[in-house]
């Protein structure tokens, strides 16, 4: 089939993508509402974790409630931020999203700046968060490229380069940028995003259905886009101890600032020789970028060795139940904790 370039005729691409979008667009809760605080914390939140996640439970209409302006989490504690975001993962986010409400509070007074340039200034936020908070909550004309529209323009022009390099970045924005609604920025970028996730997956895209395959020119689209191999999975295994005092309290373990959950509590980690004799509570396996962990615990007595000496450079502390539900811990250990004292305790 003859397909036709979409920079040849800009206008019929926006608009079947538009009227596309009017029919079968989704309805999120970051697409009900303007505020660019809170779109810039959706977009925040979906960076990493999945529309599901984010909506199954409920993380964004609870952390806007809870955060409500810039103001309300420039001033929290980093026990507040960080609990607020458990279940999220990648919980340097959510200090970058209070830096960002810093910045907007000395410089801006609290009041979110209107001008792409000033957003883009804003600390931890790239061209992406930039322009979709632009067009988004402003409907300004500004473009963007994620994972969905990389795909997407990567296959309209059969884009047989790799993507995850300088030259083929400065390709998709540049395509994102010519083929750009300026008269419905807000509504155009969304439906990019929205056939990319619907029709123009990536695994199995959905040619037949899609709204502008007249303007399509691969006939591989499951080859693209092409990126540098991803890093090979490593099996790896953790030893963290259980231990509960005749108080009831448990003994946890804080992440160092130059770890990557710095600031969380979890069950304290050992070396596996350190466990070797102690009884096994929980075996549980986690995901956490190219690892898969297999997470073992097991009992250890108040008084013994293994929970009197820690890990080098390691805080550690008791914590009694109460203390517990407001202590910001990643949500492997979370889940294994919580089933262990419902089984033993
Ligand atoms: N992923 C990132 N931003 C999104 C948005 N605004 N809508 C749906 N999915 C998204």
């Amino acid at each position: 089939m003859k397909t036709t370039n979409p920079l040849d005729q800009p206008k019929k691409f926006q608009n079947q993508l538009l009227k596309w979008f009017k029919a079968n667009g989704k309805s999120y809760p970051w697409r009900e509402t303007t505020d660019p605080w809170h779109i810039l914390i959706s977009e925040v939140m979906l960076q990493q974790t999945q529309v599901a996640t984010v909506l199954n439970k409920n993380y964004f209409t609870n952390f806007t409630k809870q955060f409500p302006t810039p103001a309300s989490i420039a001033s929290a504690s980093e026990q507040e931020i960080l609990s607020a975001w458990e279940g999220l993962g990648y919980y340097r986010r959510v200090r970058n999203l209070q830096q960002a409400a810093i910045a907007i509070c000395q410089l801006h007074n609290g009041t979110f700046p209107t001008d792409y340039q000033q957003i883009l200034n804003l600390p931890g936020i790239g061209k992406y968060t930039a322009g979709a908070v632009s067009s988004f909550a402003y409907n300004l004309p500004q473009p963007i490229v994620d994972a969905n529209v990389a795909r997407i323009f990567s296959r309209i022009f059969d884009y047989q380069e790799r993507i995850d390099t300088s030259t083929g970045q400065k390709q998709l924005w540049q395509w994102a940028t010519d083929l750009l609604s300026h008269q419905q920025p807000r509504i155009y970028n969304s439906a990019l995003m929205e056939l990319g996730q619907q029709t123009c997956s990536n695994k199995s895209p959905n040619c037949h259905q899609c709204v502008i395959k007249t303007f399509c020119s691969t006939h591989s689209p499951e080859k693209l886009p092409i990126k540098k191999a991803p890093k090979k999975t490593k099996l790896i295994e953790e030893f963290a101890i259980f231990t509960i005092d005749p108080t009831k309290r448990i003994l946890l373990q804080q992440e160092a600032s130059t770890q990557r959950r710095a600031g969380m509590w979890k069950l304290p980690l050992r070396e596996q020789h350190q466990t070797e004799n102690l009884p096994l509570l929980s075996t549980s396996t986690y995901a956490i970028t190219h690892h898969k962990v297999t997470l073992k615990i097991y009992q250890s007595p108040p008084q013994s060795l293994t929970t009197t000496i820690p890990q080098k450079n390691t805080k550690e502390q008791w914590f009694t139940t109460q203390q517990l539900k407001d202590t910001p811990m990643p949500s492997p250990f979370r889940k294994a904790l919580n089933n262990i004292l419902k089984d033993h305790f």
